[in-house]
């Protein structure tokens, strides 16, 4: 009978399968086959698995086979050699593909050594040149109280791509030996790879994931403030790592101030196919990094003495439905600006816009206590997005004016049609440049340069904003 413990431990790892599969990831980071090779590649070097291999014990492994049919053998062997050791070792291209079922990432290392032996018999070192593989197996490891996250779950070598040869030609009286030596090895390598270097890997493997997850999860600075990634899952995807991603805005004082690990929007993430890494952001989380830059804000403007030119524009425009509310602009005559939200980007797949509720009053003058009219306006802009560096911006370019009623007025006869046109002029010379001036500073994100990519270009999705390599 099953008794309470199964429930607790079965139970407790379905709870967390399924406060997964309820969150949707508000960012997906892909890495694909090249980035892992190249990382683990990196890591092995690290942990200087060359170095093991070099220091395998070839000599006392042989003298250790079980006795028996081959005890005489050994000795023959044991008694005409002087030393037995590998004298250069290469990990040669990794190579990383999905196991059959698609849940495993197979990650093999070919290996390539030489080993050499010295035999009184002649002076001359005999070599000889081995090859094999050591396979790692990464699987997802789920399991209660502590993350979800991608484990090496099995690491052998296997005699299939075991290969022994001489690299000398030999004479008559050391071949025999030479042969001898190699029937010892052949049967002894595989396991010797697997207890020796099989550790390096793991060890090699766990620093690359928490290298990994370290830069995935640094903070991306925003001013006021920041935002950061944290795993929500890791998921193997064919031959693909994905990092399911969850994030929060944490303000200037350190508080998370808004979360996303909600389950609003579904992020689609088409296949890598041949892009080695990629970042998709949820339009949701880009709105509130603009949010965050752009707070509803109000500006004021000596129109005349700043912009003259938008001021003899605004009486005339406002002149031709109403000459005597026009004839009441003084030269100390005010616009009021006031955004009442912070723009919305809009995102399909071939463009980004950005939308913005504005409040626009005219005061006659200074000292006028309450305003000319106030028009309430629906402005578009395109959303433009560019990176230098890891430096990445977001700029507004030019602004229309599609919507524009009137709240209150004073004023009559009014017709805000005939103010279209001034209304977008004031806007593209006030609203913009102090939008772009603060979004100019952008924000920095090091997660894809930490990967190796200094590079990166921006596209869209209909949800989302798709961070990519710049293609070579
Ligand atoms: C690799 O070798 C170097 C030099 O001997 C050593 O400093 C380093 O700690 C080694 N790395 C690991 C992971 O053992
Ligand atoms: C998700 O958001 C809630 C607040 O809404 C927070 O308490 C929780 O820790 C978050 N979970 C994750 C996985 O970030």
């Amino acid at each position: 009978m099953a008794g309470p413990w199964a429930c607790a431990l079965l139970c407790g790892l379905l709870a967390a399968t399924s406060v997964e599969a309820t969150l949707s990831p508000t960012a997906v980071l892909s890495l694909g086959p090249e980035v892992i090779r190249e990382r683990l590649t990196q890591e092995l070097e690290e942990h200087n698995a060359t170095v093991i291999l070099q220091q395998l014990p070839l000599l006392s492994t042989m003298q250790d086979q079980p006795t028996g049919l081959l005890g005489s053998l050994v000795n023959s062997v044991m008694s005409s050699i002087i030393w037995l050791k590998v004298t250069s070792a290469n990990i040669r291209q990794l190579q990383v593909y999905p196991s059959e079922d698609y849940q495993e990432l197979v990650i093999t290392i070919p290996l390539d050594m030489v080993a050499g032996f010295n035999t009184p018999l002649i002076k001359t070192i005999v070599q000889m040149h081995m090859e094999t593989e050591a396979q790692a197996v990464i699987q997802v490891q789920a399991s209660k109280g502590t993350p979800t996250r991608l484990v090496v779950s099995d690491c052998s070598s296997s005699h299939r791509s075991l290969r022994i040869s001489l690299l000398n030609k030999l004479s008559f009286l050391v071949n025999p030996l030479a042969k001898k030596v190699t029937s010892l090895l052949m049967p002894a390598l595989p396991d010797m790879v697997r207890e020796e270097l099989c550790p390096v890997i793991e060890a090699a493997f766990d620093d690359m994931y928490a290298d990994l997850l370290r830069l995935v999860t640094v903070p991306v600075a925003l001013n006021p403030g920041s935002l950061q990634f944290d795993l929500l899952s890791p998921v193997i995807d064919v031959d693909v790592i994905q990092f399911n991603l969850v994030a929060s805005l944490v303000n200037s004082e350190g508080k998370v101030s808004k979360w996303f690990n909600g389950s609003a929007g579904f992020l689609t993430v088409p296949t890598l196919d041949s892009i080695p890494v990629r970042l998709i952001v949820k339009y949701d989380l880009v709105n509130a990094a603009v949010a965050s830059l752009l707070p509803p804000e109000e500006f004021l403007v000596l129109l005349d003495y700043v912009l003259p030119k938008l001021a003899r524009q605004l009486k005339a425009s406002i002149s031709a439905f109403n000459a005597k509310a026009a004839s009441q602009l003084g030269p100390t005559q005010m616009v009021k600006i006031r955004t009442q939200k912070s723009p919305e980007i809009l995102l399909s797949q071939d463009e980004a816009r950005v939308a913005q509720v504005i409040q626009l009053e005219v005061f006659a003058t200074e000292k006028a206590h309450h305003p000319l009219f106030t028009l309430g306006i629906e402005a578009y802009s395109e959303a433009q997005f560019y990176s230098s560096g890891d430096q990445f911006v977001l700029s507004f370019k030019d602004i229309s004016s599609d919507r524009i009623h009137l709240m209150n007025s004073g004023i009559q006869p009014f017709n805000p049609e005939l103010l279209k046109d001034v209304v977008t002029d004031i806007l593209t010379s006030v609203l913009l440049p102090t939008q772009n001036g603060k979004l100019r500073p952008g924000l920095t994100m090091s997660m894809m340069k930490a990967l190796g990519f200094p590079e990166v270009v921006w596209s869209l999705t209909r949800n989302a904003l798709v961070i990519t390599p710049v293609p070579w």
